[in-house]
């Protein structure tokens, strides 16, 4: 569902670069059309294609490193639209929005998936996840949701999160703005504190919202 919506952002926000934070077998990566596209992940297993540490084809470049090192040498702006979707943990996903955001062309949109984790089990720590439910085969969505908090604390994010499987969270700076999260303590939150407060967290929003934030970001 999420590789349709970003593709209705790219159209009708007329986007013509896209940057993904996390591949896997390149199944929202291959769904995706966008003038020039760059992709980012050290483990690619997209079928049938080998990579070395660079591969560029047509309009399409894809890079087998982290996303630090990738931001460590990009240039600048990176893309109108960034989708990060790599490490699902609370640090690795603030740094991917940090290094995104301030690479980010004007007017451009930063795209983060797996914000809504729905149990317990979903939003924990990989470690901890491995080790303590080696039988568990559902999703691990991460603890994602803090890095959302962490900003909606600092009042100089905008953003809203489209209830689909795992969340969608669209973020976007004023441009006069400087981001100041407040980072302190969040790492601690418990999962119960999430549950409780989720739609103000993630400013939660059906699917049908899209339309209308497209509407309003093409007429202002
Ligand atoms: C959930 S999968 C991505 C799914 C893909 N975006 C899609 O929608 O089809 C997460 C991917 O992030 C990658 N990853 C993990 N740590 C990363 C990092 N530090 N930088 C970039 N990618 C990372 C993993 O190798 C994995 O392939």
């Amino acid at each position: 569902m999420h590789t349709e919506i970003i593709q209705k952002v790219i159209d009708k926000l007329g986007y013509t670069s896209y940057l993904e934070i996390g591949l896997d077998r390149g199944i929202n990566w291959c769904g995706i059309t966008c003038k020039k596209k760059v992709g980012v992940d050290p483990v690619i297993m997209i079928p049938k294609l080998e990579y070395g540490d660079f591969f560029c084809w047509g309009n399409e470049t894809i890079y087998r490193k982290t996303s630090d090192d990738f931001f460590a040498s990009c240039g600048h702006p990176v893309a109108d639209i960034v989708f990060i979707d790599g490490m699902h943990t609370f640090e690795q996903s603030a740094k991917d929005f940090h290094a995104a955001s301030r690479r980010i062309a004007e007017g451009g949109l930063v795209l983060m998936h797996d914000t809504n984790p729905t149990s317990e089990i979903e939003s924990m720590i990989y470690d901890t996840y491995m080790t303590e439910h080696p039988e568990y085969q559902g999703a691990w969505v991460g603890d994602v949701w803090k890095t959302i908090y962490a900003l909606s604390q600092s009042g100089n994010v905008n953003y809203f999160t489209l209830d689909i499987p795992y969340g969608l969270t669209f973020l976007w700076l004023d441009k006069s703005k400087e981001i100041k999260p407040v980072y302190e303590d969040v790492a601690k939150l418990p999962y119960s504190f999430f549950n409780k407060n989720r739609k103000d967290i993630l400013n939660l929003k059906p699917v049908t919202y899209l339309g209308e934030f497209l509407l309003a970001r093409t007429t202002c």
